[in-house]
């Protein structure tokens, strides 16, 4: 987010575009009435997309809705690999680009849709090799490398449930993964490149194994990572080009049940552990198909590039499910955007011609500091579509990207949506919506979503919290193991039926959404999902300790910067070699990209009388504003002094 003063400014942002005339004509949806018939009829409307797919056995009713407890497709018979792959091989795409992949270092492949098929079979055959059955789970913690989609499609196609960790999680984090969700093998890599560094995959995996009783095999992909030593486990570990050496390349599709599980995806709540979030089949699948078909107005002839790892839940349904799902051509790059030099992604696009590009606010607000002259130097005159997602797009982000990376030709998609979600929910369509930049715009046909007060009220016009008011397909059916937190989370803030965001957004008199950002204990840094509670889990685990409290503050790049306030145990000395310690302790447990921007060391944390951490108050100091009224305080002097430590330190 972009500060207060940025958040009153939206209300009165008047520039508008429309779509060009030319895209319209050609776009996959231009007429308008499209969001009244989805409205009249969403269960019809999906039912009616969801005939593009490939189903094994049609389903018996669209939606059996018990809140919060929702079932697409009863019935129906489906395998995403299948639909990802099979019918693009026998459909005319056999020799078509599915994945036109780069590594940091420069090294290149390319896989057809065919390519893709035969090795998602064999892998799918080395899986069931290994023991892996329908509903297991298989844990995959890799770089971006097309080994990742094809161990997530083998998964698919034999009814593995995958989980996937961001490789830049911890050795930690993926041990917490892997047990809570129980899985028997684990996928890996040597290692992976990022901005010049190299992340030793193999040596963190093997740190968390050694406390993860359920993996029985370990499969490790080379990555050719140079001078970077792997230990192979005798009985445990074993190489992949090995194993998919001998393995066959058939394997039928497992037909699934709409409602079984296709994966599971970790993602950051408010409390200390991250929520296990569960996808299942048919009506995910249907999710990540149409709003790449339509938001993205994906053609045949489309190169498309999503710059999202697939650790994320963007990479998930839009590098790998969705595009695929559409027979894409799918750019797939595995490292930062400023290795070896800040024209990276634009030294990309040019070469490989990408049509329709997606990214983050945060990559966006870089890319400005870093100045024109990057994009300047490369042409990028094959593009013809802009997206965005993870964070509230500024308009002053809005604009430069359309301007410098769309030469005021391609419309800008901000696309709002969750892990939770599956996929995006309110965007607009570009060949129908007029945009504004800043704004996601409108929900997706099909989808209902209001604005309302703590109380549940509507709010016409203004401000307020995110609700979705109709449950979507490929909304998540539940939080793995846990499900008491799953209504208690997600659905009983107002009635059973209504979904809680988390988000706060605003309602033009227009009827357009403007996205405010979190409104619980959730930060999103850099586009990165964390909570404030993990943090501070990570930081009373260091011994000289005592107390932590976690806040955001506005940061010109990256959204929000992590504010640390930490009150340590008697008889240890601050320093600044502390602060630097307390920083490294918390990547080190959770990843780096948790680790705090600033930490602050006080004599005391501002408490209520009945014990409670005053965040907001936190919050105002590290924002530097006013204070306001204390008096609920305990001992309001610490406030006083925090502040006036703060702003010396800042
Ligand atoms: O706060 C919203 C923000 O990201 C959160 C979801 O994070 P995650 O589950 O990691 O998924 C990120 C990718 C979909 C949301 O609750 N967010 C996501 N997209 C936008 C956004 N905020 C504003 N505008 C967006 N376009």
């Amino acid at each position: 987010m972009g500060g207060m003063s940025e958040l009153s400014a939206l209300l009165h942002e008047h520039r508008r575009f429309s779509p060009a005339p030319a895209f319209a004509a050609k776009a996959h949806v231009s007429d308008p009435a499209i969001y009244a018939q989805a409205a009249a009829d969403p269960e019809a409307f999906w039912a009616q997309f969801a005939t593009e797919l490939d189903w094994m056995a049609p389903w018996t009713q669209v939606l059996d809705w018990q809140p919060p407890h929702a079932r697409w497709f009863v019935d129906g018979k489906i395998n995403v690999s299948a639909n990802c792959l099979d019918r693009h091989v026998t459909g005319g795409r056999r020799n078509k680009a599915a994945f036109i992949w780069e590594g940091e270092p420069g090294d290149r492949r390319t896989l057809t849709y065919f390519d893709l098929h035969r090795q998602t079979c064999q892998f799918a055959n080395v899986l069931k090799g290994l023991g892996v059955n329908k509903g297991d789970r298989v844990a995959l913690y890799m770089p971006l490398i097309p080994e990742l989609a094809i161990a997530m499609l083998a998964c698919a196609r034999i009814g593995a449930v995958h989980s996937v960790v961001f490789g830049g999680f911890s050795a930690e984090s993926l041990r917490d993964r892997i047990n809570d969700a129980q899985a028997t093998v684990l996928v890996t890599a040597d290692g992976g490149y990022r901005r010049g560094g190299i992340v030793p995959l193999k040596q963190m995996a093997d740190e968390a194994l050694a406390d993860t009783p359920s993996i029985a095999h370990v499969v490790v992909v080379r990555r050719g990572v140079a001078d970077i030593p792997v230990h192979m486990s005798e009985g445990r570990d074993r190489w992949y080009h090995e194993l998919m050496d001998g393995a066959s390349a058939q394997c039928a599709p497992e037909p699934m049940d709409s409602e079984d599980m296709l994966y599971i995806l970790y993602t950051s709540g408010t409390t200390g552990k991250p929520k296990g979030i569960v996808h299942t089949t048919g009506g995910y699948l249907l999710g990540a198909y149409a709003t790449t078909k339509w938001v993205f107005d994906m053609k045949d002839d489309d190169v498309y590039w999503c710059t999202a790892d697939i650790g994320w839940v963007t990479g998930h349904s839009y590098v790998v499910y969705g595009p695929l799902a559409n027979g894409a051509t799918v750019v797939m790059y595995e490292g930062a955007p400023d290795w070896p030099a800040k024209d990276r992604f634009w030294e990309i696009i040019e070469r490989y011609g990408v049509t329709i590009f997606y990214t983050a606010p945060t990559a966006i607000r870089a890319f400005m500091r870093w100045g024109t002259e990057w994009p300047a130097r490369r042409d990028l005159s094959s593009l013809r579509l802009l997206g965005s997602v993870g964070e509230p797009i500024n308009p002053e982000a809005w604009m430069w990207y359309h301007e410098h990376i769309g030469h005021e030709r391609c419309p800008v998609v901000d696309t709002w949506w969750q892990t939770e979600t599956g996929s995006i929910l309110i965007a607009p369509l570009p060949g129908i919506t007029h945009t504004k930049p800043g704004s996601a715009t409108q929900t997706f046909p099909g989808i209902s979503a209001r604005i309302l007060t703590q109380q549940g009220d509507a709010v016409p016009v203004g401000g307020g919290l995110l609700a979705i008011t109709h449950p979507w397909p490929s909304m998540l059916r539940g939080i793995y193991g846990d499900p008491e937190r799953f209504v208690q989370q997600y659905w009983s803030k107002w009635d059973r039926g209504t979904y809680f965001t988390g988000d706060g957004a605003k309602l033009d008199d227009e009827g357009y959404y403007w996205l405010l950002g979190r409104v619980d204990d959730v930060l999103n840094v850099a586009g990165h999902r964390i909570g404030t509670m993990e943090v501070e889990s990570a930081l009373v685990d260091h011994p000289k300790v005592a107390e932590s409290a976690v806040v955001g503050r506005p940061h010109q790049i990256k959204g929000q910067a992590l504010c640390a306030f930490v009150t340590i145990k008697e008889g240890v000395a601050r320093s600044e070699g502390l602060a630097d310690e307390l920083k490294a302790h918390v990547a080190q447990k959770i990843g780096a990209i948790a680790r705090p921007d600033d930490i602050i060391f006080a004599a005391d944390l501002p408490k209520t009388r009945s014990g409670k951490i005053m965040r907001r108050l936190l919050r105002d100091i590290a924002e530097g504003k006013a204070l306001g009224d204390t008096t609920t305080l305990a001992d309001p002097s610490v406030v006083a002094r925090l502040r006036d430590q703060y702003q010396d330190e800042a």
